[in-house]
C-alpha cells in the first residue's frame, strides 16, 4: 500500500514498502503546510526544480534525516556543496533505488535556485514503487509529450491547476486527458493570491470531460492510498 499525503502546494510525501519520500518539501513560509520541516521522516527528498517554493526545506530535512536528494545534476550538485548526499538524474533518465524508480520528465518551466544559482533543466517525476505508477510534473504548462508520460500507465497523477505560474484549470484537464491516469488531484493553488484557483470547478470538469479519470481533491494534511 502506498499513502501519498498532500502538505500544501506542491509538497508530498509518499511512504511505501519501508520508505518514505518527500517531494518538494516547501514547508517554511508555506501558508497551507500541516506539517513542520523539523517533523518530517524522510529517506528520500525528490526536487522538481530549483525555485524556493519547490527546493524548501530540503536542505535542512536531508541533512537532519540523512536522507538522499535525488534531482537533476545542478540541483544535486547545489546541494552536494552544502552538505547533504545526492543521486542526480537528468530529463529522461531514471534509476532504481531502495524505495523503486524515479525517472525525470521535461517540464516547462524556470529553475533558478534561491541564491540565483543554475538549477538546470526544471523537471518533473515519475516514481515506481510496489508496482503503482506516480507522476508529479513539478511546476510546468501543458505539453503534449503528457500522452508519452501517460502510455506506460499511471496509478496517480497530481496536476498543479493554479495558474499564472504553472497550468491554470483548463490546461489541467487537457493534462489529465492526456495522461489517462486512474485518478488525478490537484496542487499547487491557493498557496497564494496570485495561484487562487477553486478546486471544486476542476473535479467538476475531470469529471465531466476525461472518460476513466477520477478526480480527488485533498485538503493539506489529507492523504490518498493506493
Ligand atoms: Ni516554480
Ligand atoms: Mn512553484
Amino acid at each position: 500500500m502506498i499513502k501519498a499525503t498532500w502538505l500544501g502546494h506542491s509538497c508530498w510525501t509518499i511512504e511505501g514498502g519501508g520508505h518514505s519520500l518527500i517531494i518538494d518539501p516547501f514547508l517554511s513560509g508555506n501558508p497551507l503546510a500541516t506539517k513542520k520541516a523539523e517533523e518530517i521522516k524522510a529517506d528520500f527528498i525528490v526536487i522538481t526544480h530549483g525555485h524556493g517554493d519547490h527546493v524548501g526545506d530540503a536542505l535542512a530535512i536531508a541533512k537532519r534525516n540523512k536522507a538522499l536528494i535525488i534531482a537533476n545534476y545542478e540541483i544535486v550538485a547545489w546541494c552536494q556543496n552544502q552538505g547533504t548526499q545526492g543521486h542526480p538524474l537528468h530529463v529522461g533518465g531514471g534509476a532504481a533505488f531502495p524505495f523503486g524508480r524515479a525517472k525525470l520528465t521535461i517540464a516547462h518551466h524556470g529553475s533558478a535556485l534561491p541564491d540565483g544559482s543554475n538549477g538546470g533543466s526544471p523537471c518533473g517525476v515519475v516514481l515506481e514503487m510496489e508496482g503503482k505508477r506516480i507522476y508529479h510534473p513539478g511546476d510546468t504548462g501543458l505539453f503534449y509529450d503528457m500522452k508519452l508520460i501517460g502510455e506506460d500507465g499511471l496509478d496517480l497523477a497530481f496536476l498543479p491547476i493554479g495558474d499564472n505560474f504553472t497550468m491554470g484549470i483548463t490546461d489541467a484537464v487537457k493534462a489529465a486527458k492526456l495522461l489517462g491516469a486512474k485518478v488525478v488531484i490537484p496542487m499547487h493553488y491557493n498557496t497564494f493570491d496570485l495561484v487562487k484557483a477553486d478546486p471544486e470547478d476542476f473535479k467538476k470538469r475531470v469529471g465531466k470531460e476525461v472518460q476513466g479519470t477520477e478526480c480527488v481533491v485533498l485538503a493539506p494534511g489529507e492523504s490518498y492510498t493506493l
